[in-house]
């Protein structure tokens, strides 16, 4: 049986609309995701919705819609997105769903029983577009410390989740798992947070009642954190199917922003040490995105729109862009500028023009037909092209297991660069000229269309439709395995199809 894969995104708050920062976590997942499924791994790619919780009810109120016809509204409208993105999800799940009622209910009972929850009183203070709690040292000028905006006064009755047991459980598991939080500087933040000592955690609110009702006591709903975490476990059958879950469970890899990384790595292992199931391998924080250098907001009006966005430049390019740009876990910033830069000359440029000028010529030189070559054929500009290649399959293997995507995509446009540097040294149009189409001529294309068949496997993860076109014009099949990716595969005689370039250019 196959090795299996678990993958999660968060699940996205429902109170507007996607944008170009969740497409970023989703689209990161898809790339590993489809990756796994490239090496044959059995894979389980999870997305979904949050739909509970005080904001949600408000944003509802707001628009004069009953809270439960406005979060299928909006679950809608992120299905769609991901659809529109060709993002490859297993399974989409929505906080509102039976099945995860039926979880978090378990969960909750495990919980109990096993002493972890008990009933108090809470008043601190409380920043509902974070859904976080605070205590007064931790405000910054009285406001929100994460997005510094106005928090505010809770006191009631509340359930708590006994998160201080779990401080010295915690820190073991940092120390013992150095893959648990990535990036090691997350890691860093996490162990030093947690070494301060942590405190129980209000699980409960009594005042609204948009959420999962307390078992047994309806006058509470579950804090809104407690419940979506969950999630992860209802998608893997945690009620439902015993079997499967055993299977699936634990996630080998949850992909947050680096804003929510404190949930998913303190208060996530200790609700499962609690209830003693396994631990999911890796936590990944990756970093934020700022607009042309300000924080994207609704109220500035400069939130990047992934439709608009993937309709001026194309999806596949959009979605190479968010991974190329930025090495996966800093923050970075969207400008347009950047965006044709890297669109151009990568794609365009490099990869497009490698294909666009060797297809022509192979066309008007041999009808089409590739015949004939000598694909380890032995001179020196072969020998630096495939010195690039070599090892080339284990970095990138390696990368992905860090999650360093721009590192895999920087390995493919070195290989890229690295052949059309040598089609220009080996120049097969000069031996056409004076022999024909020959042996010689035929070895160095051959050279060339191996390197695009194996850029295009390598790219796949990333820009699947573009892709599978690329492969179709080389006349391999367009679902490629990552087996595939071997120097020579590529069969002799190949008809090569020219086509309209892959890639158009940006202009202003
Ligand atoms: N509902 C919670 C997650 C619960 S998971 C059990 C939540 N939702 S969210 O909709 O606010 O954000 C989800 C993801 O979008 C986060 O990973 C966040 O980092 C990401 N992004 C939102 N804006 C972003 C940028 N500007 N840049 C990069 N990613 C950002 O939090």
């Amino acid at each position: 049986m196959a090795k299996f894969f678990y993958i999660t995104t968060p699940i996205y708050y429902v109170n507007d609309k996607p944008h170009i920062g969740h497409a970023y976590t989703t689209v990161a997942c898809d790339v590993l995701a489809r990756f796994r499924r490239l090496q044959g791994l059995d894979v389980f790619f999870l997305t979904g919705t949050d739909e509970h919780g005080k904001k949600i009810q408000k944003a509802a109120e707001e628009n004069l819609a009953d809270p439960k016809s406005y979060v299928d509204r909006f679950a809608r409208i992120f299905q769609d997105a991901w659809l529109a993105l060709n993002i490859s999800n297993d399974d989409f799940i929505r906080t509102t769903q039976d099945r995860h009622y039926k979880a978090v209910a378990k969960f909750w009972q495990i919980v109990k029983n096993n002493g972890d929850i008990y009933k108090g009183k809470y008043s601190g203070w409380y920043c509902v577009p974070c859904e976080t709690f605070f205590s007064d040292e931790q405000l910054v000028n009285g406001k929100c410390p994460d997005c510094g905006r106005e928090v505010e006064w809770m006191e009631e009755e509340s359930y708590f989740f006994r998160l201080s047991k779990y401080t010295q459980p915690l820190l073991d598991l940092y120390n013992d798992k150095k893959n648990f939080v990535m990036p090691d500087f997350r890691r860093n933040e996490v162990i030093q947070f947690v070494s301060q000592g942590l405190k129980d955690l209000s699980i409960s609110r009594s005042k609204f009642s948009w959420g999962i009702k307390v078992p047994d006591d309806p006058k509470h709903v579950i804090y809104v954190w407690f419940d979506a975490l969950l999630n992860y476990l209802t998608a893997a059958g945690f009620a439902e199917d015993e079997e499967r879950f055993k299977r699936i469970w634990p996630a080998d890899v949850h992909v947050v922003g680096k804003e929510i990384v404190r949930f998913h790595a303190i208060i996530w292992p200790a609700m499962l040490m609690s209830a003693n199931l396994p631990l999911p391998k890796m936590v990944f924080g990756h970093g934020w995105w700022t607009m042309e250098g300000e924080k994207m907001s609704k109220s500035k009006g400069n939130v990047v729109d992934i439709w608009a966005l993937s309709k001026e430049v194309g999806v596949d390019p959009m979605r190479y862009f968010l991974m190329k740009a930025v090495p996966f876990g800093q923050d970075g910033d969207f400008s347009y500028k950047n965006l044709k830069e890297i669109l151009n000359s990568d794609l365009a440029n490099d990869f497009g023009n490698l294909l666009n000028r060797t297809a022509s010529m192979i066309e008007r030189y041999n009808n089409s037909m590739l015949t004939e070559a000598d694909k380890f054929f032995d001179g020196e500009n072969y020998v630096k092209l495939r010195a690039i290649f070599d090892g080339m399959k284990e970095r990138i293997e390696k990368y992905y297991d860090n999650l360093s995507f721009s590192f895999v995509l920087e390995e493919i446009m070195t290989l890229v660069k690295g052949a059309n540097k040598f089609l220009d040294e080996t120049a097969p149009w000069r031996c056409f000229k004076e022999n024909g189409f020959n042996t010689q001529v035929a070895s160095a294309f051959y050279h060339v269309f191996e390197v695009i068949r194996l850029c295009a496997i390598a790219l796949y993860p990333f820009m699947p439709s573009i892709s599978s076109d690329v492969l179709k014009r080389l006349s391999v099949k367009d679902n490629p395995s990552w087996s595939e990716f071997e120097w020579g595969l590529l069969p002799l005689p190949c008809r090569i199809e020219k086509g309209e370039p892959i890639f158009k250019r940006l202009e202003n």
